[in-house]
């Protein structure tokens, strides 16, 4: 009763003939490298990558020299960190689970490469979680009195089981868009969902573009059939 299905969240890359929108998925990508890459990793994702969604090969460089990767110095074997290039992935921040869930209360902050396919509700779920942190209602308190949210998790009505670990990530005017749109929660919740949509599935234009070709090839194979079954049986009586 208190747990809630998804919002509606509308993207670009929706519906049969669905496309990304470039400029939102660069702006989702701001806000996932400048708040949720703390705690997520995209284990997935190489920084190569990015060059689908419009960055060049120097800013693809820069963008990976801005991360570090476990790394091998080759000369004494020492196991170090350096520069992340751009075939590396999207590290996690942290060492190791132990360390991540150290560092979160316990829980785990899972990868978030295909988090859009992962959870029901997909992108709308993430748009949700993100702008659904909230005060536990007081009938919630009332009914179930051991509901009430521990120490250290925050009430989400989105997230399965109520009580979530991660602390509300996105408030308003968090990241400065280069694009100049105005961040507010709402607009960066709604970026970083359509860039895990792009994450989880980077072909999905493909994947459009062929599905449309293959539909409209069937429906005129239908028609040809059709219309030679009845030539061959016109003379028939
Ligand atoms: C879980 C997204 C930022 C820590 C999650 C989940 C999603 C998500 C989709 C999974 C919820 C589920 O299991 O259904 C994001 C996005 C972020 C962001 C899009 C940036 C806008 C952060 C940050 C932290 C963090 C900055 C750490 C300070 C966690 C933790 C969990 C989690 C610990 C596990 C929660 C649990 O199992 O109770 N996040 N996150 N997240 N996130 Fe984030």
């Amino acid at each position: 009763e208190f747990h809630r299905e998804p919002k509606e969240l509308h993207l670009a890359s929706d519906g049969p003939l669905g496309k990304f929108d470039r400029q939102q998925l660069q702006r989702g990508y701001q806000v996932y490298k400048e708040v949720c890459a703390a705690c997520h990793s995209m284990n997935l994702v190489s920084f190569r990558d990015l060059a689908a969604l419009g960055y060049n090969e120097a800013e693809v460089k820069a963008e990976a020299a801005s991360r570090e990767v476990p790394g091998i110095n080759p000369d004494t074997g020492e196991v170090t960190t350096r520069k992340a290039l751009p075939t590396d992935r999207f590290p996690s921040p942290y060492a190791n689970e132990t360390a991540a869930r150290a560092a979160n209360n316990n829980a785990l902050p899972p990868d978030l490469s295909l988090m859009t396919k992962a959870r029901e509700g997909g992108a709308a779920y993430v748009y949700s979680l993100l702008t659904g942190y909230q005060n536990q209602p007081a009938k919630l308190l009332k009914e179930f009195p051991a509901a009430k949210t521990p120490q250290g998790l925050h009430y989400n009505p989105y997230f399965a089981n109520l009580n979530i670990a991660m602390a509300p990530p996105l408030s308003d005017g968090q990241v400065t868009y280069a694009d100049g749109t105005q961040a507010t929660r709402d607009q960066m919740a709604k970026d970083v969902s359509a860039f895990l949509v792009w994450t989880a599935e980077p072909k999905l234009e493909n994947r459009h573009r062929y599905g449309m070709a293959v539909l409209i090839f069937l429906i005129i194979a239908t028609i040809l059939g059709y219309f030679s079954y009845r030539n061959i049986w016109a003379e028939a009586k």
